[in-house]
């Protein structure tokens, strides 16, 4: 059987796109959380295991308590824009 393309078929594919468009627009949490400051100890670090550097318990600007404990910095906080 050969399947052709209805008038209802282009509108439920329009549909289905409009669909994917939208959720893209939609604001990751990325974009509320603090963004990495774009200052030049920021801007320098491109090794996410570096960021420890300075914001471990013992170092420049500790993470508080309740942060979580994860590496993957950039995954919730905005790269700074060169
Ligand atoms: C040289 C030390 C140093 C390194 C390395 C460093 N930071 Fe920071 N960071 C600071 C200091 C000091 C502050 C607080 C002052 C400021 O906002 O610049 C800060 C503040 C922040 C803030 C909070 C901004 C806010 O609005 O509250 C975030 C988020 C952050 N850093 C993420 C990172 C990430 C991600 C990395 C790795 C790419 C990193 N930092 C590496 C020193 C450092
Ligand atoms: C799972 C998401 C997530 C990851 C991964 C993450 N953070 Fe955060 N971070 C947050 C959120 C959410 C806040 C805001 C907390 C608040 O406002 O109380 C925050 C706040 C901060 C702050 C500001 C603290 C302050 O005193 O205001 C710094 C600095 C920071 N993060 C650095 C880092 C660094 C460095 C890494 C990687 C080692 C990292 N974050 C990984 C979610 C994350």
């Amino acid at each position: 059987m050969r399947f052709t393309f209805k008038a209802s078929d282009f509108i439920f594919l329009g549909f289905v796109v409009a669909v994917i468009i939208f959720v893209t627009w939609l604001p990751t949490p990325r974009q509320s959380n603090p963004p990495t400051p774009n200052d030049p100890p920021h801007r320098s670090i491109k090794l996410q295991k570096d960021c420890l550097a300075c914001h471990i318990q013992t170092g420049q600007y500790p993470l508080p308590a309740r942060h979580p404990k994860r590496q993957d910095c950039f995954r919730c906080h905005r790269e700074p824009t060169i």
